[in-house]
């Protein structure tokens, strides 16, 4: 059996819909988990749950790389956030953040994060000074980084199956609610275990960025909130380190699947997540200044399966689409 969630769950979904399923090579022998999905008419083959037929090298590429993307969303006409691209060794380093800064509007703040990265890893937001964004850069885990102003609003998540907006839903950075007598690090450890039962990938630890936010707060992992006070523990919304997932799909505006239509055919891409900035998802995007952030090409979408309000069984539709049901 596959050992990656994704996998399972699409496994799961090829049972209860009669499709075979054969692991491709000696998963002792392989470092990919490699499943082949078949019907009497077709087969395709799923590679560690989220790389799918259509996902060619150059486009995997592409998308991995967040400042590259940012061409295929201007190409689009879909806003995302002023950036650059920096070296944190180049010579000039300061002369670009200082030219960077110098056209922010005042007040604003900016993220540091890494143009490869995933799952909100190294993500630094609420930057609002050059020497706050210098000890950022310092401290990052690659040299190659994005500098980004910082957008305002929900997280917006949408996924993508054949050209289509299957799910959406907003994430909110994980939070625990106090009942009056754990401390903050009990109930982030009680959370922890909860939510790597809907996924073992996922994880709600306490990091430094925990501990930055508590002591804003005047708090340390060891107080215990009042009973039913909301403590928010992350900044990042992502579910792999313990955010929300509140599914929007019914009442999306219908231009984010116009703005998905042209990026399937821009980049070109069949299946992916694509992560944008939305006030409010309901409200036309281009009127709200929604900003798009990233596309994921290999999409983690457990989350829209078990997201609060609406569940969706996206390894189904992954299934049907693909082995054309
Ligand atoms: N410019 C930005 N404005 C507001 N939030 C941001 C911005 N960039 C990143 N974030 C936050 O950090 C998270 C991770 O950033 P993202 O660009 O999606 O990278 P990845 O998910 O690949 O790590 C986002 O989901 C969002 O919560
Ligand atoms: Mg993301």
């Amino acid at each position: 059996m596959s050992a990656d969630p994704h996998q399972q769950a699409l496994i799961k979904a090829a049972r209860r819909l009669g499709i075979e399923t054969i692991y491709d090579g000696d998963p002792s022998q392989s470092p990919c988990d490699r499943v082949i999905y078949r019907t009497r008419e077709r087969s395709v083959t799923i590679v560690e749950g989220c790389i799918y037929p259509g996902l060619t090298p150059q486009v995997d590429a592409l998308c991995a790389d967040k400042h590259r993307t940012k061409s295929v969303f201007r190409q689009c006409g879909i806003p995302s956030p002023r950036s650059i691209q920096l070296d944190r060794n180049a010579a000039d380093l300061q002369q670009q953040l200082e030219t960077f800064w110098a056209d922010a509007p005042s007040g604003s703040q900016v993220v540091c994060k890494p143009t490869l990265g995933t799952n909100g890893e190294g993500v630094t937001m609420g930057l609002r000074d050059i020497e706050s964004l210098y000890t950022a850069i310092q401290r990052a885990a690659s040299d190659t980084l994005v500098i980004e102003e910082q957008a305002d609003g929900y997280d917006l998540r949408l996924q993508v199956i054949g050209d289509r907006v299957v799910a959406a839903c907003i994430r909110e950075p994980a939070y625990v609610t106090g009942d009056g007598h754990s401390s903050i690090g009990q109930l982030m450890a009680d959370r922890d275990r909860s939510i790597q039962t809907q996924n073992p990938q996922n994880r709600l630890l306490v990091n430094d960025e925990t501990l930055q936010l508590l002591e804003k707060a005047g708090m340390t992992v060891d107080d215990c909130p009042a009973a039913g006070e909301k403590v928010t523990v992350k900044q990042v919304a992502n579910i792999g380190q313990g955010g929300m997932a509140i599914d929007v799909t019914d009442t999306l505006h219908e231009r984010y699947q116009a703005w998905v239509d042209c990026l399937a055919h821009s980049l070109p891409l069949d299946i992916f997540g694509l992560d944008l900035i939305s006030p409010n998802p309901q409200a036309d995007p281009k009127e709200n200044h929604t900003v798009a952030l990233e596309v994921n090409a290999q999409p983690q979408w457990l989350h829209h399966t078990f997201s609060e309000r609406k569940q969706h069984d996206i390894p189904k539709l992954i299934l049907e689409y693909l082995l054309q049901l």
